[in-house]
């Protein structure tokens, strides 16, 4: 071959050597099977010493790209066949997802945007307040676990979860929801998102229709999507997922019935009993997301699905993503015995287990009454913005109604005087203003039966309500200008 080869300079001239003619072997200049000049002569060529072309050349044998032939040379080894055939460069194109991936980044919740004017009043769905969090005392836990001699933190990990972690946990649930359940029961997972994810990998196959609340939680719709099952969007009214609407053939149903998400309101009990009977009858199973039910302000707590259910139909999963922080990114789930040895193995293949100092660190943070004390603090400054927020919305003269609910980080208000506003109206007319808030319109599958919006209060000082509602109201309701 007669490659040009332009050298710079007189240093690393061995290296320049080398990526000229990786380079021309890549992108197919150089062919399989093509002789490259003996050393000898490319350094005559190159003005270079042959020990400069040796070095390139032997880098090159060393990585697969050329191959030597005792007593015939130096060659471009075969690998490169394929990828210098006209053939293969016809049908080389970019790669491209499964078509179930072609979806937009969700904007729902708006992580990952900042509004053009800055946030100045957030009402961002299902933060928890960063402020109130104990720092100090997380930083001292995590790096107590941290230590060189916490070595039994340093290894792999049980893909159930650290055995502390579990039976605190246990605990847990078992005085703030009323859930028995022993450890072994007990998975650690990523989030609620993850542990949803794993049931929907054991539990269901492609094409196998997953009920879910209709409004509902997005991510969980897009996961389900994107695992390849059948998504049903099944409505929701004033009890709760309205059983009979459900789709004969669903081998899962996601709810959740403490607190429902966006709407507010707990499933009734006779809701939760037909939905019980209906699973077992259908031989279902019944995912319950407990996301935010540590913050019930006031009124007697629901048993939980999981409480009532006697077949084994009911996975319940938690998150510390409300109690603690999403960043922690620790939630679990509780199965039934009959699935535990596939929610083991799931969990593995998924990402064998969740960080072992982070989980160390949260099993002495609930074991030292620090998660109990921490939610009751919360569960008060929660109710005082729910209260607030309810207030100001009845003193504007109710042009957004609050759905009932008693619980949580957010409240969903409904616009009443015959207004609508899409997704993309809420985003447009905040987007400068300073406000952040959800439409309810994000929370559908289909067309929206409702207009309104879901106001989390979470991340909002008690102090900036009313300013941030007046403000809400204003570029809400303002006529809409044509000269944009
Ligand atoms: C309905 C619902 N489930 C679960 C979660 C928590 O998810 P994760 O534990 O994955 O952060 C949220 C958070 O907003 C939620 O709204």
């Amino acid at each position: 071959v007669d490659l040009h080869i332009d050298l710079v300079g007189r240093h690393g001239l061995a290296d320049q050597i080398y990526h000229a003619l990786r380079a021309a072997i890549l992108d197919g200049r150089l062919r399989a099977g093509e002789a490259l000049p003996p050393t000898r002569e490319l350094a005559r060529r190159l003005q270079v010493s042959r020990n400069t072309v040796s070095v390139a050349y032997d880098r090159l044998v060393g990585e697969g790209f050329l191959v030597t032939r005792i007593g015939a040379g130096t060659y471009i080894s075969d690998h490169f066949g394929a990828a210098a055939s006209p053939a293969r460069q016809a049908t080389t194109q970019e790669l491209l997802p499964h078509p179930r991936w072609n979806v937009p980044y969700p904007r729902w919740n708006a992580v990952g945007h900042a509004p053009a004017g800055g946030v100045r009043y957030n009402f961002r769905v299902g933060l928890p307040d960063l402020a109130l969090f104990p720092f100090e005392t997380w930083r001292r836990l995590v790096a107590h676990e941290l230590r060189l001699s916490a070595v039994r933190t340093a290894a792999y990990g049980d893909p159930s979860g650290h055995s502390g972690l579990r039976a605190a946990i246990a605990r847990h649930v078992s005085v703030s929801r009323a859930v028995k359940a022993d450890a072994d029961a007990v998975t650690v997972t990523a989030g609620a998102q993850q542990a949803i994810d794993l049931i929907a990998r054991v539990l269901l196959g492609p094409g196998d229709c997953a009920a879910v609340e209709e409004p509902g939680y997005p991510p969980v719709r897009l996961l389900l999507q994107s695992l390849g099952a059948r998504v049903c969007p099944v409505p929701v009214d004033s009890q709760g997922i309205v059983v009979e609407a459900i789709p004969r053939d669903a081998r899962l149903i996601y709810v959740s019935p403490a607190h429902q998400f966006p709407l507010g309101m707990p499933m009734s009990l006779g809701r939760r009993m037909e939905l019980l009977q209906w699973a077992a009858a259908q031989d279902a199973a019944i995912i319950e997301d407990d996301y935010d039910s540590e913050f019930r302000f006031g009124g007697r707590p629901i048993e939980t699905l999981y409480g009532l259910d006697t077949r084994g139909r009911v996975l319940y999963v938690g998150t510390f993503s409300k109690t603690m922080l999403p960043a922690i990114r620790l939630g679990f789930l509780i199965a039934p015995k009959s699935l535990q040895p596939a929610v083991r193995v799931a969990k593995y293949a998924a990402d064998w287990f969740s960080p072992l100092a982070t989980q160390a660190a949260l099993a002495r943070f609930i074991d030292e009454g620090l998660l109990a004390r921490h939610i009751r603090k919360m569960r008060a400054e929660y109710e005082r913005r729910h209260d607030r927020v309810r207030h100001v919305l009845a003193a504007q003269g109710g042009w957004l109604q609050p759905i009932e609910s008693g619980a949580g980080l957010h409240l969903t208000a409904l616009l009443t005087d015959g207004q609508e506003l899409s997704l993309a109206d809420v985003l447009e007319r905040t987007d400068d203003s300073g406000v952040v808030v959800s439409p309810l319109a994000a929370f559908y599958a289909n067309q929206p039966a409702q207009s309104g919006l879901v106001l989390g209060y979470g991340a909002i000082q008690l102090a900036k309500i009313d300013d941030g509602l007046r403000l809400l109201r204003s570029v809400l309701t303002a006529p809409v200008r044509h000269d944009r």
